[in-house]
């Protein structure tokens, strides 16, 4: 049977690849690239230019991307059938940035009323927490504001929270507690008060080891300090799809915020998981964010795939990962609100498309996800752009701008923005020096720079909705399923079996020598007290 690299368009992009000129040439052949190469959507402004690609390109991995069936996929996600084929699942996060009068039916049961009612019930709440009405057991106003979750559950309202800092509120403190590392929950109640702290335990599945670990230590915490048990229902919310597990924990179901399993937990933070968003900054600001990535899904939906932004940023990416031997992709937000985009983008990409076996279940037999990294530029530039300039490996980038700031340092922002306009010329264009081979810059290395008038909420929906169907759209091209994340429990199942190791008395011997080792090492040197010397 043939394979997907051997299709027809797959070839002729392979056959095309070396017939590409260098991206200086395709400049010079064409004043009017840049206006060509760059799409407006949802106030988002994409110049795509400094791709090496010209225009049989694209029409080849548009060709590329209809072969696969991109656009019937696409449907089938918007219209809720269940494309989490692994999970036997919908995947219907862009039902949750309808707020219209849409009636969605999932399963045969009408869910818009669902989503509407929660999104009423976070309003009441973050009002109260904010208005100073919601108060600790001892009738204080709330101070800090606690997040415990993990992955989806922690990396979507932390990033957003970070990006959206100028609208905080100002007598409000949000921490998020992820790692099951003792030290992540131990710094964030050495700086708060039990009396003035809520906690927001968010988890999907609310069986996550590290987030019930780090509530039940918060919890402890709470009722060490003195407090009364039923005080745990003024400090403890709960976000999840799994009431008994809530109700088993001690939470009182009244301050459970529900939400659904056809919300994947890479794609969550528009539900419920957005709890942190909506007490930062206020319910308005929340659904303002529901507001611009709704406006990207539109667009995401209806343009043709010839001038779809999420779709041609998929395909610029399957370009440079399966044609030009990339692997990886560099996140550089020029923009220190966004510091989190990165981490957050690991998980959104990398959880989704991570997998060498195809929906059919058959193993790929080319590239699929890349190697997700990134930091703020100008940071970045001082540590590892040498590499990117010049070193051996291609590496696309992803700059992201705003062109106003938040504050009124201008001066500040000229400089960044400069820096940012200078890196993607210079990884463009390179320069030649014939008599220093140290100082030649090759050039010739992609990038996209993304344009934001200001991080306002709904231009941060926007962005993120395109990073989401952008992913997907990568999905669908390489026949893969972006919804699971089988790949995460093999290493659950064994922890399990390896923290009962610990605790048990006598040597472990049933695993390999070195996992026997290192665990026998452990427990021999767990409590020894160490001597100054
Ligand atoms: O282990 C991976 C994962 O399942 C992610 O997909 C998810 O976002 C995270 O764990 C947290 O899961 P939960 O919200 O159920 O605690």
């Amino acid at each position: 049977m043939a394979t997907f690299s051997s299709s027809p368009a797959w070839r002729a992009l392979s056959d095309h690849s070396d017939a590409v000129g260098t991206l200086h040439s395709l400049f010079e052949r064409d004043p009017h690239r840049a206006s060509r190469y760059s799409l407006e959507v949802a106030g988002l402004f994409v110049d795509f230019s400094k791709n090496p690609v010209d225009d049989t390109t694209m029409s080849l991995l548009t060709a590329l991307a209809r072969e696969a069936g991109v656009e019937q996929r696409r449907d089938a996600m918007f219209a809720g059938e269940r494309i989490n084929e692994t999970e036997n699942r919908a995947v219907l996060h862009v039902a949750l940035r309808e707020r219209s009068s849409n009636k969605r039916i999932v399963d045969g049961v009408e869910v818009s009323g669902a989503v509407a009612a929660v999104l009423a019930k976070m309003r009441t709440f973050s009002d109260a927490v904010r208005s100073g009405a919601w108060r600790g057991y001892t009738g204080r106003e709330i101070t800090d504001v606690v997040n415990i979750g993990i992955g989806g559950s922690d990396l979507g309202p932390r990033m957003v929270c970070e990006a959206l800092k100028p609208y905080g509120h100002e007598r409000l403190s949000l921490h998020f507690v992820s790692n099951v590392d003792g030290a992540d929950i131990a710094e964030v109640l050495k700086r708060t008060n039990p009396d003035t702290t809520l906690f927001i335990v968010s988890s999907k599945t609310f069986t996550t080891r590290e987030t019930l670990t780090n509530a039940r230590t918060a919890r402890a915490w709470l009722l060490a300090s003195g407090a009364p048990e039923e005080a745990v229902a003024k400090h403890f919310v709960a976000v999840s799809t799994n009431t008994s597990a809530v109700a088993e924990f001690g939470i009182d179901t009244a301050n459970m915020f529900q939400f659904w399993d056809w919300v994947g937990g890479r794609y969550s933070l528009w539900s419920a998981i957005g709890l942190p968003i909506a007490v930062q900054i206020g319910m308005d600001g929340f659904e303002q964010l529901l507001d611009g990535a709704h406006a990207m899904d539109r667009h995401f939906a209806e343009a043709p795939l010839e001038r779809n932004l999420p779709a041609i940023l998929a395909m610029l990416g399957v370009w440079h990962q399966n044609f030009r031997g990339a692997t990886s992709q560099l996140i550089a937000p020029y923009d220190n609100y966004l510091h989190r985009l990165p981490a957050y983008l690991q998980q959104l990409d990398m959880e989704s498309n991570g997998k060498s076996v195809t929906l059919g279940g058959q193993r790929v037999d080319y590239a699929t996800g890349a190697v997700i990294w990134g930091e703020p530029g100008t940071n970045g530039q001082h540590a590892f752009f040498q590499l990117l300039h010049q070193g051996t490996a291609v590496i696309p980038v992803d700059m992201i701008v705003c062109m106003r700031p938040h504050h009124g340092l201008s001066h500040h922002h000229d400089i960044l923005v400069a820096n940012c306009f200078a890196q993607s010329e210079a990884l463009m264009n390179g320069s030649a020096s014939t008599s220093e081979p140290h100082r030649n810059f090759e050039g010739n290395r992609p990038s996209n720079t993304i344009c934001i008038d200001l991080l306002t909420p709904a231009a941060l929906g926007a962005l993120i909705a395109l990073y989401e169907h952008k992913v997907f759209v990568q999905g669908v091209v390489w026949r893969i399923n972006s919804f699971d994340q089988w790949g995460v429990e093999l290493g659950k199942q064994l922890a399990t079996a390896i923290e009962a190791d610990i605790a048990a008395s006598g040597e472990a011997s049933t695993h390999d020598s070195s996992t026997n080792a290192l665990i026998n090492r452990y427990r021999a040197r767990r409590n020894q007290t160490l001597v100054a010397a």
